[in-house]
């Protein structure tokens, strides 16, 4: 099965050089060896190429790859070039081979050792401390530092990959790993893996090091470092309810197994909807399940994002948007009504924190966007989230199921464009003049700005913690409940009570609440951030702390721009502690960091 190409004007990728119309990948063959010694990932990817009558050459993606030798399937050598790598960066360079009718390419390569899909821990990064980490992370255009293919989200692949590692190290990917490692006698074993499913290339993903497996249902589990297995096992262990809610609302889960990784706090992101295998941070881990909406997030990818696909980066919106959306009705059906709203009220709050500071009329803040312009999480997200949450307001929620699951059945493996989504509501849902004029979908997708017509969130759901809020605006009464709130309300409060505070009023929170002691990440991260934007030095040994070790860019990027918006006392404090942590970072938080302090001298 071949996936389509859309070839509207909308739907045509700027961030790739490939020329899908004229010559495309479909398949992915990868044989590869991991070098922890060099940090090198090494070896051949055999491309299965489909190119129309007459076509030349094709296009491939390359940012900075070592290209040893082409040939075709016979292994006569086929001529190829270079071009100049794009001045922006990130684009990389376009690989152009001449296919001589070749339907098969073997590409001879190495990944460069600074391969910004690519974090290789030192045996300290990890939790066990003893043995070396390898991970990856390819959205949005990353996966051209370590794959010779068209890496483009609207050219679906499908793939397989035999990677040898050293051993005692586990491997795992995004595709489903075959039999047992083999032992290749030389402290080496070879994995092998098989996507046979077409997905966009951003979602080839590997993880290797000393990591073991915890199954939860009959087709969920975990992987982790063994130091950490139980804790993320415990955190995680609703996620065979989870995949059952999601099938319910929308649909059968087409992948097979849904397992998980844990990976060891380096990881810049959250979660990573790697298909068959979630990249997970271990930050999200607090003791209570609280913030396994995570899971719920990257598990609802498996429908938006990884079955109907942005075909552009600028519509990242029809991944994200229509995630948390889905996101959240996992949580409503696992957990209940009130979490879910309490969640969505946090959604909300943060469109409406975004749009004050850009404006309401600030381009970035349509969902469609042309050419990456982005605005943090809350219009691709929540924005985007609040558009369905309205759709569904104004249709009904049987109505509006139905048609959300026969959008993910009638695209499934495919790309998708906010015209084609806008052209299916219009085609598949919506009855009459009233209710187009009702939902103002136009005005959703591609105006800045909130509709009128948005479907707020219940009031009453913080009802108690915005009383609380003012409360202790007014008074300093500190709220006796906050132990026993959930954490959606503790961020609440936290985030909302006023921003000046004298190191007394700090001294006095923390004590009450314990706020420096919690084992929640999201909440500690609330604290440490009120803290510094209040010059409070009890908390910097914490930061410093926090900063080595955790490299997820959501905490790390923010705490280093209050350091720094603090002048005279936080820059320096930012500088120092950034020249110890930088090396530690993947590139991406690296380059949110690097945005804010500027590289330390060397
Ligand atoms: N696909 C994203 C992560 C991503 C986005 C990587 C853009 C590269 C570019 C993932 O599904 C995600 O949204 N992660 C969030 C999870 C949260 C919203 C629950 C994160 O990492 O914080
Ligand atoms: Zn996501």
């Amino acid at each position: 099965m071949v996936s389509p190409i859309l070839t509207s004007p909308e739907a045509v990728d700027t961030l790739t050089y490939a020329q899908p119309q004229v010559a495309r990948v479909t398949h992915v063959a990868l044989d590869l060896a991991l070098d922890f010694d060099s940090k090198r990932v090494g070896g051949t990817a055999e491309l299965t190429v489909l190119a129309a009558p007459g076509a030349q050459e094709i296009v491939l993606d390359s940012n900075g790859l070592e290209i040893g030798q082409v040939t075709d399937g016979a292994g006569r050598a086929l001529p190829y070039t270079m071009g100049e790598p794009d001045p922006r960066g990130g684009k990389g360079a376009p690989l152009t081979i001449t296919l001589d009718g070749a339907e098969t390419l073997r590409i001879a390569y190495r990944a460069p050792a600074d391969a910004s899909a690519l974090q290789w821990l030192s045996p300290e990064q990890t939790k066990g401390g003893v043995h070396p980490f390898l991970f990856s992370q390819g959205q949005a255009i990353l996966n051209r530092t370590w794959i010779p293919t068209q890496d483009s989200p609207g050219i679906r692949q499908t793939w397989e990959a035999r990677i040898t590692a050293p051993e005692p190290l586990d491997v795992v990917m995004s595709g489903v790993r075959q039999g047992e490692p083999e032992s290749l006698g030389n402290g080496r074993r070879a994995f092998t893996f098989v996507m046979d499913k077409p997905v966009p290339p951003y979602l080839i993903a590997i993880a290797a090091g000393d990591i073991d497996f915890k199954a939860i249902g009959p087709r969920t589990g975990v992987w982790a470092e063994p130091a950490t297995l139980d804790r993320a096992w415990r955190e995680v262990n609703d996620t065979e309810e989870m995949v059952v809610a999601a099938e319910e609302l929308y649909g059968e889960y087409r992948w097979g197994r849904y397992d998980m990784i844990v990976l060891p706090p380096a990881f810049p992101y959250g979660g990573m909807e790697n298909p068959v295998m979630t990249f997970l941070t271990p930050t999200f881990i607090a003791g209570d399940r609280s913030n396994n909406g995570l899971v719920a997030h990257e598990l609802a990818h498996s429908w938006s994002g990884n079955l109907v696909t942005n075909a552009v980066w600028g519509d990242s919106w029809l991944n994200e948007g229509v995630t948390t959306y889905f996101e959240n009705r996992i949580v409503e059906a696992v957990y209940g009504k009130q979490r879910a709203e309490q969640e969505a009220a946090l959604m909300f709050a943060n469109i409406k924190e975004t749009l004050a500071e850009v404006g309401e009329d600030a381009p970035g803040t349509a969902l469609s966007t042309d050419g990456g312009y982005q605005l943090g999480s809350a219009i691709a997200y929540d924005k985007g989230a609040f558009l369905l949450r309205t759709v569904e307001s104004v249709v009904g929620r049987e109505r509006f199921d139905d048609w959300l699951r026969q959008w993910f059945d009638n695209h499934a493996f495919q790309p998708a464009t906010s015209e084609l989504f806008y052209e299916d509501m219009m085609a598949n849902l919506v009855q009459g003049e009233a209710e187009a004029q009702a939902l103002m979908l136009r005005e959703w997708i591609f105006e800045p700005g909130l509709p009128a017509n948005v479907a707020k969130p219940d009031p009453a759901a913080f009802a108690t913690v915005d009383a609380a809020v003012t409360a202790y605006g007014a008074t300093g009464a500190i709220p006796g409940a906050y132990a026993q709130w959930s954490s959606a309300e503790r961020q609440r409060f936290l985030d909302n009570i006023p921003k000046q505070r004298s190191a007394d009023q700090l001294a006095t929170l923390d004590r009450a609440l314990g706020l420096s002691g919690t084992g929640n990440n999201e909440e500690l991260f609330l604290w440490l951030e009120l803290a510094l934007a209040n010059r409070y030095q009890p908390a910097v040994p914490q930061v410093e702390a926090f900063l080595a070790e955790v490299g997820r860019a959501k905490f790390v990027r923010p705490l280093f721009k209050v350091l720094w918006d603090q002048g005279d006392w936080g820059q320096p404090i930012a500088q120092r502690i950034y020249a110890d942590t930088r090396g530690g970072y993947h590139a991406v938080t690296r380059a949110g960091v690097d945005a804010i302090v500027g590289e330390p001298a060397q």
